[in-house]
């Protein structure tokens, strides 16, 4: 040993130790990318097993996997034992106790920023942990958390895993009838929300939101409020508690118990409601162990994190990339995440840029349109702002088109930066499709390869897989012929909605509902969604959904809602309306007062994200005789199409066409 070392060391800041953490599945090549993902196709179980070995098990699982995409059935890691967060928080504490685990920035700049170190973090949890057990909470509870993006958020979401508590996280921008429909569907009695949430220069009284989403539902037992905006709330007695009082009872009896709950692999972490092409939002449920497992993978693996680079994604905890990629896929690494309260245009157009450069940012993930929508300031927003500890960019929820991907590339990244295009769903818990930073090829507006374990094909409207002679791309549904760790094992309470949805399409297959092309050298580009399901601002909404909600306004008679091509939202919503309201008082005021009424259903109904940006009123639908609208023909119209409508002779009624594509918005 150096003789010297023991007078350096103490001139050394404690927190300045950042112990490696080793990694020892992150691809570092291309020839590695291609031998391990032969290796992972020949032997899933073998290939996921071994990387399962790198996490803490209480128990070691017996069978690494058992699968059938008939009924369905998928199982990981059956009979190991574990929590997510002792690989999330605990065995961090030893090495990186003090180092940042979140780091988060509040919506007004000019409030202080707080950082959570992984000791901070652990206690925070298990104090709340405690919180949920004193206020009923028990083991397979679902526990609805309808909050801002506050570090609170965050210690909610890993309570409930600490406890084996279900959280079903909402998103803020929906409103109470469909918190009220998602509680139902769940069937849960415990409510974690905020008093209000800030986004940009709105307040968004959260609190409100909730009690009236529970006018119509009696099986709540507790909700507890956290104060962020001090907005008026009312506390029912009995119901209602503080979150701060709660949290200090614990402190102060001393009784917060560090343990964690015994998870069975198989156990659901938690649901998150998603929209498909028929009914309500389902609730797709994901298990702990696979869920943990392909989340840290595809973190380290698709973003080459490297410990101490400071990771910045930009989703909402209320979506599944804030689960897995603020939340559960860096913190089970020992990374240091940065949540953010705030929008990307407030105060303004530089908020991403001042961030970045505020807390030097290495690796920074965001959606296609928040780029788009802050291409559209220029490059002023950008000026003086240093953004040279960037060193990887990530995109997710939407294509990217090759324009937006350039001024990515060129602005943000100054060309240095590799750009990951991860494609995934809710369903598929992490990145299925993405190159790996720097070490596999990008390619502008291409999802690229698939990650290891993951067996894609595309096929036909029949199912007939689709091949390629020479050198061509083709086009095709695409579809996985076999089970990754983290994908969904059901939808809530409706197993047989599972099997329809997603293996029912083509048999033996997991469908995705999107359409994609594969060039000559096996990339992948993903085309948009081939079912009634939109792509509005990287938000999935389904286009029946939006109709129900339409159809509940009382002068409507009937709707077909279809998307089409939106610059900044990737897709906008066009609604047809037809609207009969001859008494209606509001029926002879404008047609404006008619769609202003409209668009306030929706928001009552879904809530504001739904809203349609164009609502045409119309006399009449095109329809087959059999009575079925034929939106092929709506959804030409809505893209600008004015000849080539396609077959037209089987309509009920051809003059119906002509009416609605002069009345064209
Ligand atoms: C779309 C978000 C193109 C796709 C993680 C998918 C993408 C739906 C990409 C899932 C991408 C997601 N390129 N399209 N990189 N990523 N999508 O469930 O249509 O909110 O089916 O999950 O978003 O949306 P979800």
């Amino acid at each position: 040993m150096n003789s010297y070392s023991f007078f350096i060391l103490p001139f050394v800041p404690l927190t300045s130790y950042r112990i490696a953490m080793s990694y020892p599945y992150q691809i570092k090549s291309f020839e590695v990318y291609q031998s391990t993902y032969q290796q992972s196709i020949e032997d899933p179980a073998g290939f996921w097993a071994g990387i399962a070995e790198h996490f803490t098990w209480r128990k070691k699982w017996h069978t690494a996997l058992e699968w059938n995409f008939t009924e369905p059935n998928v199982k990981w890691f059956q009979g190991g034992k574990m929590n997510i967060t002792e690989n999330c928080l605990d065995r961090h504490l030893a090495e990186r106790g003090e180092q940042a685990a979140i780091i988060w920035e509040p919506n007004q700049p000019n409030e202080a920023a707080r950082t959570l170190t992984y000791r901070e973090l652990h206690e925070q949890v298990c104090q709340f942990a405690q919180v949920l057990r004193n206020n009923g909470v028990r083991k397979g509870d679902r526990v609805c958390i309808y909050m801002g993006m506050i570090p609170e958020l965050a210690i909610a979401v890993l309570a409930c895993a600490r406890i084996g508590a279900i959280h079903s996280v909402v998103f803020g921008g929906f409103s109470a009838q469909s918190i009220s429909d998602r509680l139902q569907d769940a069937q849960a009695a415990f409510i974690v929300t905020c008093d209000g949430a800030f986004r940009g220069a709105k307040d968004i009284p959260l609190k409100n939101i909730i009690d009236d989403a529970l006018i119509g539902y009696d099986g709540i037992e507790r909700v507890i409020v956290c104060a962020r905006t001090n907005t008026p709330v009312s506390m029912l007695k009995g119901r209602d508690v503080w979150w701060e009082e709660e949290m200090n009872k614990v402190a102060e009896s001393g009784t917060t118990v560090n343990f964690a709950e015994e998870m069975d692999a198989e156990d659901p972490l938690f649901i998150l409601y998603t929209s498909g092409s028929t009914g309500k939002p389902k609730g797709v449920v994901h298990a702990c162990g696979g869920y943990m497992v392909y989340a840290n993978y595809t973190f380290v693996n698709v973003f080459q994190y490297q410990t101490g680079q400071i990771h910045f994604c930009t989703a909402d905890i209320g979506w599944i990339t804030g689960h897995s990629y603020i939340l559960y896929g860096p913190l089970s690494a020992g990374a240091t995440t940065l949540m953010f309260e705030g929008i990307p245009t407030w105060p303004d157009a530089g908020r991403f840029w001042d961030i970045i450069d505020k807390y030097r940012v290495n690796i920074f993930y965001t959606a296609p349109t928040a780029i788009r929508s802050l291409m559209g300031f220029g490059k002023e927003p950008l000026q003086g702002k240093d953004l040279s500890s960037l060193q990887v960019l990530g995109t997710v929820g939407e294509p990217i088109n090759e324009e937006a991907w350039h001024w990515y590339d060129e602005n943000v990244g100054k060309k240095k930066c590799p750009i990951v295009d991860t494609w995934w769903q809710t369903e598929t818990g992490g990145c299925l499709i993405s190159n790996l930073a720097g070490i596999t090829p990008a390619k502008p507006s291409w999802a690229t390869l698939p990650l290891p374990g993951v067996q894609l094909l595309l096929v036909d409207e029949n199912g007939n897989e689709k091949t390629a002679v020479g050198d061509e791309t083709i086009a095709g549904n695409l579809c996985i012929k076999a089970p990754w760790p983290s994908i969904l094992r059901t939808t809530y309470g409706d197993h047989e909605r599972c099997r329809q949805n997603y293996f029912a399409t083509y048999p033996g297959l997991y469908f995705t509902g999107d359409g994609a092309l594969r060039d000559k050298d096996g990339f992948y580009r993903i085309t948009g969604r081939v079912d009634d399901v939109l792509n509005v601002s990287g938000h999935r909404i389904g286009t029946a959904e939006v109709e129900n909600a339409i159809n509940m306004h009382a002068g409507v008679v009937e709707s077909a809602v279809v998307g089409f091509p939106h610059a900044i939202k990737g897709q906008g919503i066009y609604a047809f309306v037809i609207y009969q309201g001859s008494h209606d008082p509001h029926a002879h005021g404008s047609d404006d007062l008619i769609r202003n009424d409209i668009l306030q259903t929706v928001t009552r109904v879904i809530g504001p994200i739904a809203k349609p940006d164009k609502i045409q009123l119309v006399s009449g639908l095109p329809k087959t005789r059999s009575g079925k609208i034929m939106r092929r023909i709506l959804r030409k119209i809505a893209e600008g199409e004015t000849e080539n409508l396609g077959d037209t002779t089987t309509l009920l009624d051809p003059g119906v066409v002509e009416e609605i594509m002069k009345g064209k918005l």
